[in-house]
C-alpha cells in the first residue's frame, strides 16, 4: 500500500469522513549552507521523499492530531496551545499559533500524517510538517494565504513555538519547489530563479550517518548569534551593512582584528559560501559538474574548519568519496552535527560506491550507513483522488 492511501486509510477509520489530502516534501540542497539566515543565496530543491496529511475540518475548537509514524495521538483546542513535550506537536500547534496570531478565523481539525522523511537526516522533516500544515489548514478553512505569506509563516512557528532560529530555506523550497529543477533563492530579496538540475547520468545520493545530536538545535542558534555579533562590529563604521550578505571578502577582511577570532571565522565561511554559491551556478549552467563538484567539497571544508558544524561520521563520508572519480562531488548537507551527505554519482556506480562506503562506514563506527537515491520533486501540492487512486 502506498503511503498516501495508507495515511487516508487510517483517517476514515479513526474520523470516518473525507479529508483532503496533501503531500508535503523533504528537500536537498545542492550548495549555500547556512547562508538562509544570512540573506545569502541557496540552491535548494524539494525530493521524492515526503510527508503526507490528511485533514478535515471539524465544527469545534479541537483539534485532533495523530502521528500514524509513531502510533501517537495528540489533542489539544484553539484557546490553549501550550508547547508539549513529546515535541512533535510543537510543529503543528506552532503553525495554528501563527494563524491565529495573524488574525486568521479557523476552527478544529483532524489531521493524520506521517511519511518517509527520515527524522533528524538534514532532510528537512520538520519544515515539511510545518509548510505542509500551513498549506493544508489555508485550503479547508478557505483562508487565501499567499504562497509566500504561508512560508513565513511556517518559518515563524519553528522560530517561536519550537524555538529554533532557522532560516526560510527549508520552508521556501518546500512551498514553491519545482519538478526537475533546483531554486537559487536570494533570502534577501526572497526572490528566485529555476536551475534545471536534471541530468540522464548522474544521481543524487544521501549517505545517512544516522547520528543524531542533541547539541544541533543549540549549535545553531548559537552560529546564527555569532554572524550577528560580526555584522553588529561592521554595522558600527558601515552603517548599510545589515547582513553578511552585505559583506565582501575584502571588507571582511578590513575586520579581521577588531573581531574575535571566531566569530571572524564564521563569518567569513558565510562570505566565501554565497560567492560559491554563484560559482556553483555558472558551472551549472555549462552542465560543468566537475567545476560543481569541486566546490561541494569546498564547502564541506568551510562547514566542517571554519563553521565547525560537521561531525567526525559527517567527515569520513565525504573523506571516502575523494578518491572516487566517479563521485563528482559530496558534502554535508543540512544544518549538521549528524544527518546526511549529499553526493554527485554517476549513475553505473551508485552501488558499487555505496556499498563500498557503508562497508567502511560500519568498521570504522560500528554503526550503519543508510544510503537514498533521491529524485527531484515538486512542492507541497494537493493529492487529487484519480492520482490517489491510480497509484494505489
Ligand atoms: C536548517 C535550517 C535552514 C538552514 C540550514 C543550513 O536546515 O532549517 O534554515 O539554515 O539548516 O543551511
Amino acid at each position: 500500500m502506498n503511503l498516501i492511501h495508507k495515511i487516508e486509510k487510517i483517517y476514515k477509520n479513526m474520523f470516518n469522513d473525507e479529508p483532503l489530502l496533501v503531500r508535503s516534501p523533504g528537500r536537498l540542497n545542492l550548495i549555500g549552507e547556512h547562508t538562509d539566515y544570512n540573506l545569502g543565496f541557496v540552491l535548494p530543491a524539494a525530493i521524492n521523499k515526503a510527508v503526507y496529511f490528511a485533514v478535515a475540518p471539524r465544527q469545534d475548537k479541537t483539534c485532533k492530531l495523530f502521528a500514524a509514524d509513531l502510533n501517537e495521538a495528540f489533542d489539544f483546542t484553539l484557546d490553549r496551545l501550550v508547547k508539549s513535550d513529546k515535541h512533535w506537536p510543537n510543529y503543528l500547534m506552532g503553525v495554528v499559533d501563527q494563524l491565529i496570531k495573524a488574525g486568521h478565523e479557523i476552527n478544529g481539525f483532524n489531521c493524520v500524517f506521517g511519511g518517509d522523511i527520515p527524522i533528524g537526516a538534514g532532510l528537512s522533516s520538520s519544515a515539511a510538517i510545518e509548510a505542509g500544515l500551513a498549506f493544508s489548514l489555508n485550503q479547508i478553512f478557505d483562508l487565501h494565504i499567499d504562497k509566500l505569506s504561508l512560508v513565513k509563516l511556517a518559518q515563524k512557528a519553528e522560530n517561536e513555538f519550537v524555538g529554533v532560529n532557522c532560516g526560510i530555506m527549508d520552508q521556501f523550497i518546500n512551498i514553491f519547489g519545482e519538478s526537475g529543477n533546483a531554486l537559487r533563492i536570494d533570502c534577501r530579496s526572497l526572490d528566485y530563479e529555476l536551475v534545471p538540475f536534471d541530468y540522464d547520468n548522474i544521481s543524487l545520493v544521501f549517505f545517512n550517518t544516522n547520528v543524531l545530536h542533541s547539541l544541533a538545535s543549540s549549535e545553531y542558534n548559537l552560529r546564527r548569534a555569532e554572524c550577528g555579533k560580526g555584522v553588529e562590529i561592521i554595522k558600527k563604521e558601515f552603517s548599510q551593512v545589515n547582513s553578511l550578505r552585505d559583506v565582501s571578502r575584502d571588507l571582511l577582511n578590513t575586520f579581521k582584528s577588531k573581531m574575535e577570532p571566531l566569530t571572524f571565522q564564521r563569518c567569513k565561511y558565510v562570505v566565501e559560501e554565497n560567492e560559491r554559491l554563484l560559482k556553483a551556478c555558472e558551472a551549472l549552467k555549462v552542465h560543468d559538474l566537475n567545476t560543481f563538484g569541486a566546490l561541494m567539497y569546498q564547502t564541506h571544508e568551510g562547514l566542517s574548519r571554519d563553521y565547525e558544524v560537521s561531525c567526525p561520521e559527517l567527515d569520513f563520508l565525504v573523506d571516502e568519496t575523494k578518491d572516487i572519480p566517479a563521485v563528482y562531488g559530496a558534502r554535508m548537507m543540512g544544518g549538521g552535527f549528524g544527518g546526511c551527505t549529499i553526493n554527485i554519482i554517476e549513475n553505473e556506480f551508485v552501488e558499487s560506491v555505496s556499498s563500498s562506503i557503508s562497508k567502511k562506514y560500519k568498521q570504522k563506527f560500528n554503526r550503519e550507513a543508510s544510503v537514498y537515491v533521491t529524485k527531484i520533486g515538486g512542492g507541497t501540492s494537493i493529492v487529487c483522488k484519480e492520482e490517489n487512486a491510480a497509484i494505489r
